[in-house]
């Protein structure tokens, strides 16, 4: 602090502008501001969870005071040199801090006591906002209510106890160090409230899935095919179910062997890169896949594109390129709907309820959460008049809809495309198609139903109850149709051929 030297009697050397009450507190502020500043940074350095959004605290808030405390003293000699020049003559210096008054001493030492306090409290303070940052409601909730939708989703996937910053952070010094200025970027968009809506997919500077993911799922740990059952229901009045019941072959290798099946992408023996003509990915026009252990690689082009991509925009396919919504998937309104029919949650009594819900949540004059569920109401009660289920029903498909549509962020999943499968988007036909060919007309392959999963059963009740090791041939639900035509030509996760 800016106390004058105790020992020099006050009238010899005229005291200094800054040894004045308005300046020692400026020196208070600073010095605690200053304290908590390194005790962020320490933690920011040591600490094992890297949050972005403790930066703010670590390189705006901090600094703020830091900075106010500074300008504090200054103004502090600046009032007092002032206030010399024009009452030294004629009045006491009653701001100064004069250690030889006895009263002023007793104040003196309150300050200290009250400096001491200050610090403490801000050192506490500033550790506990910091671990607040770093918590997923401070993510998902207070500064990202414009990340809402990520937050609900997040919530109810396998991730649910997979901190954000695990996946979005990562680890190493340049990760740290993007994070804190994305972190600062998107604090100030939240705050000028200019942000986007929809948050855009795909994010460009997410960390590598070598730096997220595989910290917890490495390549070489993966083995075995993963059963899945897809449980469906058709839109009739009966409501009839149809299930699928699928091996993917996932990871065809055996333990410690070559990795074969669908993980072969990120075996450490390939390497498969792409160029996409796309902002969002979907049109994938050129692809090299290179055999790292011979060095030798191949180029696939799609029938439309025919040079090289342009420089810097080859992407090395990761985890991401099929796992992109690992922690926030939107579902489609017909899976949504079927799920909670499959739960029995939504009466499946109700005739043709699989459509009507969808079309219920699917209303164009819908435009603001708030009046989705009245909305919502009005359209199953004109369908379906005083049907005893309607009153669940509605509830229910009030649910569904807070759940998965977020009309305020224009977030859903029509902006959120899932590349894992192919029914409802592109996702790995982007690739698997008859369309991309080496220069000697090689395609690629695995492109025929049967390479990436066997149907083991299909249908519903008794068929359900066998299964057929050797796979099924795909009966499609919805009937015959082109072979031409691909299921997202049809299917887009709403009403069919809408
Ligand atoms: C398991 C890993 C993982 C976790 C945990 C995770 N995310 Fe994500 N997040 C991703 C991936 C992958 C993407 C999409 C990347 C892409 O397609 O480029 C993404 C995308 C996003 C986006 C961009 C919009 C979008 O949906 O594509 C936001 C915003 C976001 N996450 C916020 C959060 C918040 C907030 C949390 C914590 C509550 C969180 N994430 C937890 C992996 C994760
Ligand atoms: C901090 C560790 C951690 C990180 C990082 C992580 N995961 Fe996971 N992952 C888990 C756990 C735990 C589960 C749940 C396992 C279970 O339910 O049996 C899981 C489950 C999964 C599943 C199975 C999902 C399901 O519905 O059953 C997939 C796919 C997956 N993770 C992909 C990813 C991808 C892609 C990333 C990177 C974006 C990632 N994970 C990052 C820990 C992690
Ligand atoms: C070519 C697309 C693709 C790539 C690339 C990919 N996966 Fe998968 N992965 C799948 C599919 C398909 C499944 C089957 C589950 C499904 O269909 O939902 C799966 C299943 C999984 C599972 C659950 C089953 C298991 O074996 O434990 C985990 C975990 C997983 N992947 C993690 C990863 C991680 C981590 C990476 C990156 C190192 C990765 N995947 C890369 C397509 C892919
Ligand atoms: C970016 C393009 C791309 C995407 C997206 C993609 N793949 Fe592939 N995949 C390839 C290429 C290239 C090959 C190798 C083709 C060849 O050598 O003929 C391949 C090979 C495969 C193989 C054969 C592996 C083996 O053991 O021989 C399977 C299975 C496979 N992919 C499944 C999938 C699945 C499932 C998805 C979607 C979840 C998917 N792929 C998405 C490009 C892609
Ligand atoms: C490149 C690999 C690949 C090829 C080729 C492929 N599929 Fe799939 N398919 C997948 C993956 C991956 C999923 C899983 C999607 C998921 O987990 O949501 C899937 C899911 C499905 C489903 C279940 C979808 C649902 O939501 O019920 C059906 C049915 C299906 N495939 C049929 C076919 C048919 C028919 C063909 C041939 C025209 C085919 N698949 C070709 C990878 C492939
Ligand atoms: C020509 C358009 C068309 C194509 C192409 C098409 N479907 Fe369908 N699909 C339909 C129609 C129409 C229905 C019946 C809708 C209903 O009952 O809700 C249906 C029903 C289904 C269902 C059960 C109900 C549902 O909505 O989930 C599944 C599963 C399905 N199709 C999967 C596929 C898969 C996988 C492919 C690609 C291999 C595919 N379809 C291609 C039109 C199509």
């Amino acid at each position: 602090m800016s106390e004058t030297h105790e020992t020099q009697p006050p009238a010899v050397t005229p005291r200094s502008h800054f040894n004045n009450w308005i300046s020692a507190l400026g020196a208070v502020l600073a010095v605690g501001a200053l304290f908590s500043f390194a005790l962020l940074v320490w933690m920011d350095l040591t600490g094992s969870n890297k949050n972005p959004y403790g930066g703010i605290f670590t390189y705006l808030v901090a600094p703020a005071f830091l900075i106010a405390g500074l300008v504090i003293i200054f103004f502090g000699a600046w009032a007092q040199r002032r206030w010399a020049i024009k009452h030294a003559a004629t009045m006491p210096d009653k701001w100064r801090l004069d250690f030889s008054s006895p009263a002023q001493r007793r104040l003196l030492v309150l300050f200290g006591i009250g400096g001491v306090g200050f610090l403490l409290l801000s050192a506490f303070g500033s550790y506990q906002t910091f671990h607040y940052a770093e918590s997923n409601q401070f993510c998902g909730q207070v500064c990202h209510s414009a990340m809402n939708p990520e937050f609900s989703t997040y919530q109810r996937g396998a991730h649910a106890r997979v901190d954000c910053v695990q996946c979005h952070v990562g680890s190493g010094a340049t990760a740290f160090i993007q994070a804190k200025l994305n972190g600062t970027r998107q604090l100030i968009s939240f705050t000028l409230d200019n942000y986007n809506r929809p948050i855009p997919t795909p994010v460009h500077n997410l960390r590598p899935a070598r730096e997220t993911c595989e910290k917890c799922h490495w390549p070489e740990k993966f083995h075995g095919n993963v059963d899945i059952t897809y449980d469906h229901y058709l839109s009739n009045r009966r409501n009839d179910a149809h299930s699928i019941r699928m091996l993917m072959h996932v990871n065809a290798g055996r333990p410690g062997g070559p990795i074969g099946g669908i993980h072969w992408h990120v075996s450490p023996d390939n390497q498969v890169e792409y160029y996409a003509a796309d902002e969002k990915r979907q049109d994938i026009v050129w692809m090299r896949v290179t055999n790292k252990k011979d060095g030798t690689s191949r180029i696939f082009r799609n029938e439309t594109f025919k040079g090289e991509p342009p420089a810097g925009t080859v992407r090395e396919m990761d985890c991401m390129d099929c796992h992109n919504r690992p922690a926030h998937v939107f579902p489609t309104a017909n899976d949504a709907v079927e799920r909670s029919m499959a739960h029995g949650t939504l009466s499946t009594n109700l005739p043709n309820i699989k459509r009507t819900a969808v079309q219920a949540m699917l209303q164009e004059d819908i435009t603001t959460g708030a009046e989705a569920p009245a909305k919502i109401a009005d359209f199953l009660k004109s369908k379906y008049k005083d049907h005893a289920d309607v009153p669940a029903a509605v509830a229910e498909v009030q649910k569904i809809y807070a759940a998965t549509i977020f009309p305020e962020r224009k977030a859903d999943w029509r902006v959120y495309p899932n590349h894992i499968g192919h029914k409802d988007w592109p996702g790995c036909f982007r690739c698997h198609d008859d369309k991309h060919k080496t220069a000697a007309g090689e395609t690629v392959r695995a492109s025929d139903c049967t390479s990436c999963h066997s149907i083991l059963a299909q249908g519903k009740g008794a068929d359900l109850a066998t299964i057929t090791a050797s796979g099924l041939e795909f009966k499609h639900p919805g009937g015959e149709y082109d072979e031409e035509l691909k299921c997202y030509d049809c299917h887009n996760g709403g009403i069919q051929g809408k």
